[in-house]
C-alpha cells in the first residue's frame, strides 16, 4: 500500500512532502523518494527502507555537491513511499519514476495490468527503462504524448493504461503545475492558501490545510498554487464541491473513521485488490514465479499441511477447500502450537505453508522450522517483509494489505484467503488440473471480488448494526455453517468473543445436535453461514431445526436466495453472488461488522481489547 504526497505553492517544499510521507506510513512501505522541480531542473532522491535512510540521503546529496535536493528552496515536488509490488526492493525501483531525459517525473500508486505489452512497445519505440516497475512506463507515457500540454499527455497516458491505480506527474517545462490521474485508487487534493496538495490520503497534508475536494475515478486533475481543475478522462469539465475536515489528529489517523478497526474493515477491498492483481497477468494465468518453486518441484508435491494461529489459521482452513477443489492435492491443517509438539510425520514430498500476518507468531514460526529441518519445502503467506517468516521460509508469498493497527485481524484475514485462492489455482494450474477456461472463469470472479467486498460492506452495514442492537445484550452467540461455510463461523465466533467478550462458539452444523443445541433458547441468537454451496439445503434443515428450539436465527445468504433464505431465518444478510469457493471471502464481512457493533454498543475498546495484543515485528 504505498503514499502519495504533491505539493505545489509558494513554500519551500522538501521538509512538506517528507512530513506528509510520515502521515503515510502506517499503510506500510519498503523505499521511498522525492523529487523536486526547482530553475528548470529536477532533482530525485531515493532510499531503501524508512524515511530516516531517505533522510540520511537527502543530507548525503550536499556532501556530493548536489545542491538541489539538499538545500532546495524548491517550491513544487512530488514524494511517495513504496511497497514493492512489481521489481524488488531497490533504489532503482524506488519511485519518483522519470523518462530517460528526466523531463518527466511521476509517482504512482496501484498496479498497471498492461505494463508488459506497453513496455515492449515503449522499447520498440527506443525508450530505455531504469528500473523493474510498471510505473515507470507511466512517465515514458507521458513523454511519448508530451508536446506542450501536461494535462493532455497525461490524459493520452491515461487512456492506454489498464489495471487500478493513481498517479501524479510533474514536467520540468511547468514548473507550476502537478497533474494527476485516479483510476480505483485513492487521490485527494488539499486546498491552501497560495498553494495545493495532492496526496493518496488526507493525512498526508492535515497539519496544512482542513479543506480538502474528492477526485471521483476516471477524472485527471491539474492543480497550481491557486488554481485546480478536474476533468474527466474524457476532458469535460467537472464542478467540484469543496469540503471542510473536521476531524482531530487522531481521528486523521483513522481516515475520519471512529476506530482503526472500522477503517481496516473498509480498507478490504484495496487490500484484497493490491494482493491479487499483478498475479493475474492474462485473463486465463496465474503467476506466482515469486515463489520460485520450479515445474519439478510442483508435480512433486504429495501433501500440503497448513499451520498458522488464530485468524490466519481460519484463512488457512477456507484455502483448504480451494487447493483440494482445484488442485486436488490433499490439505492437512493445524494449528501452530500444536502441530510443533505431536512429532509430525512430515517430509520432502510435502509443501508446509505456514500463515502468519506478522511473519512473527512464535509457534507458527517453530512450527514452520520444524517442518524445514524434516526436509519439507516451506511457503510463508505473510503481510510483512522482513519479517521473521519471510528469513525461516524456501518461499515466501506476501498479503498487502497494509499495516493493520486494530488487534482483531480484518483486512489481513481477506487478503490471506484471496492470496491461498491465487495459490490453489496456480497450483492447479501449474499441475494441469483444471480447464484453462475455468481458470479464467475464476480469474474473472476473484478480479471483481474487491468490487463486491465494497458492495457487502456497503448493503449490510446499517442492518448488521440494527441486529447487533437486538442481540448486544445476549449472554451467548452461536455460529452454525457446514464446508466452506464453517471457517468463516469459526472467524466471526472468534471476533465476537475477542472484542465483545461474549461467549460465542462455532460449530459445524451437522454436530449441532451432537451436543450444543442442549445450548438453545428463545435467548440464543445463532448465525448460520447458507451462502450458495453444495451443501445449502442441509444448512437450511439445520436452521429449520434451531428455529424449532425458539433460537433466533441471523442467515448469512447469497443476493438471489432472498425467499429460501427468509423464510428460515428471523434475520437475514445478504451478500453478492460469487463462484461458491470465493463465498467465504464476502461471507465473513457482515460477521466482521456483527463483532464490531456489538462491541461499540458494548462501549468496548475494539482496537485494542483486553488481554491481547498484536504480534509486532521484531527487528
Ligand atoms: C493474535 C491476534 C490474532 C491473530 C493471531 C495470529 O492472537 O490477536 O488476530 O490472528 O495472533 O497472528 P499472525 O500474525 O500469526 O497472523
Amino acid at each position: 500500500m504505498c503514499g502519495i504526497v504533491g505539493y505545489v505553492g509558494g513554500r519551500p517544499c522538501r521538509d512538506l512532502l517528507i512530513a506528509g510521507l510520515e502521515k503515510l506510513e502506517y499503510r506500510g512501505y519498503d523505499s521511498a523518494g522525492l523529487s523536486l522541480l526547482e530553475d528548470g531542473r529536477i532533482d530525485s532522491v531515493r532510499a531503501v527502507g524508512n524515511l530516516s535512510n531517505l533522510r540520511a540521503a537527502v543530507a548525503e546529496r550536499r556532501d556530493e555537491g548536489a545542491v538541489a535536493v539538499a538545500e532546495t528552496d524548491a517550491t513544487i515536488g512530488l514524494a511517495h513511499t513504496r511497497w514493492a509490488t512489481h521489481g524488488r526492493v531497490t533504489e532503482e525501483n524506488a519511485h519518483p519514476h522519470s523518462d530517460e531525459e528526466g523531463d518527466v517525473h511521476i509517482v504512482l500508486n496501484g498496479i498497471v495490468e498492461n505494463h508488459s505489452e506497453l513496455r515492449r512497445e515503449l522499447i520498440a519505440e527506443g525508450h530505455e527503462f531504469s528500473s523493474e516497475t510498471d510505473a515507470e512506463i507511466v512517465a515514458h507515457l507521458i513523454e511519448r504524448h508530451y508536446e506542450g500540454e501536461l494535462t493532455d499527455a497525461v490524459r493520452a497516458a491515461y487512456a492506454e493504461l489498464r489495471g487500478h491505480y493513481a498517479f501524479v506527474a510533474m514536467h520540468v517545462e511547468h514548473p507550476g503545475t502537478l497533474v494527476g490521474a485516479r483510476h480505483e485508487c485513492p487521490l485527494v487534493i488539499g486546498v491552501g492558501d497560495g498553494e495545493t496538495f495532492l496526496a493518496s490520503a488526507i493525512p498526508a497534508f492535515l497539519r496544512e490545510t482542513r479543506t480538502v475536494m474528492q477526485i471521483e475515478n476516471g477524472e485527471i486533475v491539474t492543480i497550481g498554487p491557486d488554481s485546480v481543475d478536474v476533468t474527466t478522462a474524457a476532458g469535460e469539465h467537472r464542478d467540484r464541491d469543496i469540503e471542510e475536515v473536521t476531524w482531530d489528529e487522531d481521528e486523521a489517523e483513522r481516515g475520519g473513521y471512529p476506530t482503526f478497526m472500522m477503517k481496516e474493515i473498509h480498507e478490504q477491498p484495496d487490500a484484497v485488490a493490491e494482493t491479487i492483481t499483478d498475479r493475474l497477468p492474462e485473463v486465463d494465468e496465474v503467476d506466482l514465479s515469486e515463489l520460485e518453486l520450479s515445474a519439478e518441484q510442483v508435480a512433486g508435491i504429495r501433501r500440503i499441511v497448513i499451520v498458522a494461529c488464530g485468524t490466519s489459521y481460519h484463512a488457512g482452513l477456507v484455502g483448504r477447500y480451494a487447493i483440494e477443489t482445484w488442485a486436488r492435492i490433499p490439505v492437512e491443517m493445524d494449528v501452530a502450537s500444536e502441530y510443533r509438539y505431536r512429532d509430525p510425520v512430515v517430509g520432502s514430498d510435502d509443501l508446509v505453508i505456514g500463515i502468519t500476518q506478522s511473519g512473527e507468531t512464535a509457534d507458527t514460526l517453530a512450527a514452520m522450522r520444524l517442518a524445514r529441518e524434516r526436509g519439507a519445502h516451506v511457503l510463508a503467506i505473510t503481510n510483512v517483509m522482513g519479517s521473521q517468516a519471510t528469513r525461516d521460509a524456501d518461499s515466501v508469498l506476501f498479503t498487502r494489505a497494509g499495516l493493520e493497527i486494530g488487534v482483531a485481524a480484518t483486512k489481513t484475514f481477506t487478503s490471506q484467503v484471496a492470496a491461498i485462492y491465487l495459490l490453489g489455482l496456480w497450483l492447479a494450474q501449474s499441475r494441469g488440473h483444471i480447464a484453462r477456461d475455468r481458470v479464467a472463469e475464476l480469474i474473472a470472479e476473484l478480479k471483481a471480488l474487491p468490487r463486491k467486498i465494497g458492495e457487502t460492506i456497503e448493503a449490510t452495514d446499517q442492518h448488521v448494526r440494527a441486529i447487533a442492537r437486538s442481540h448486544y445484550d445476549g449472554r451467548f452467540f452461536l455460529y452454525l455453517g457446514r464446508h466452506i461455510g464453517l471457517p468463516v463461523c469459526l472467524e466471526g465466533a472468534l471476533k465476537m468473543k475477542e472484542i465483545s467478550y461474549i461467549p460465542s462458539d462455532a460449530y459445524a452444523a451437522g454436530e449441532m445436535k451432537h451436543g450444543p443445541i442442549a445450548l438453545l433458547d428463545e435467548t440464543t441468537p445463532v448465525v448460520c453461514v447458507a451462502t450458495e454451496s453444495p451443501v445449502l439445503e442441509k444448512v437450511l434443515s439445520n436452521m429449520a431445526e434451531v428455529r424449532a428450539r425458539g433460537a433466533d436465527v441471523i442467515a448469512i445468504g447469497t443476493q438471489g436466495s432472498e425467499l429460501e433464505i427468509g423464510d428460515s431465518a428471523d434475520q437475514a444478510l445478504f451478500v453478492p453472488e460469487t463462484d461458491w469457493i470465493l463465498q467465504p471471502i464476502l461471507a465473513v464481512i457482515p460477521l466482521q461488522l456483527l463483532a464490531y457493533y456489538t462491541a461499540r454498543l458494548l462501549e468496548l475498546n475494539v482496537d485494542q481489547p483486553r488481554n491481547l495484543a498484536k504480534t509486532v515485528t521484531v527487528e
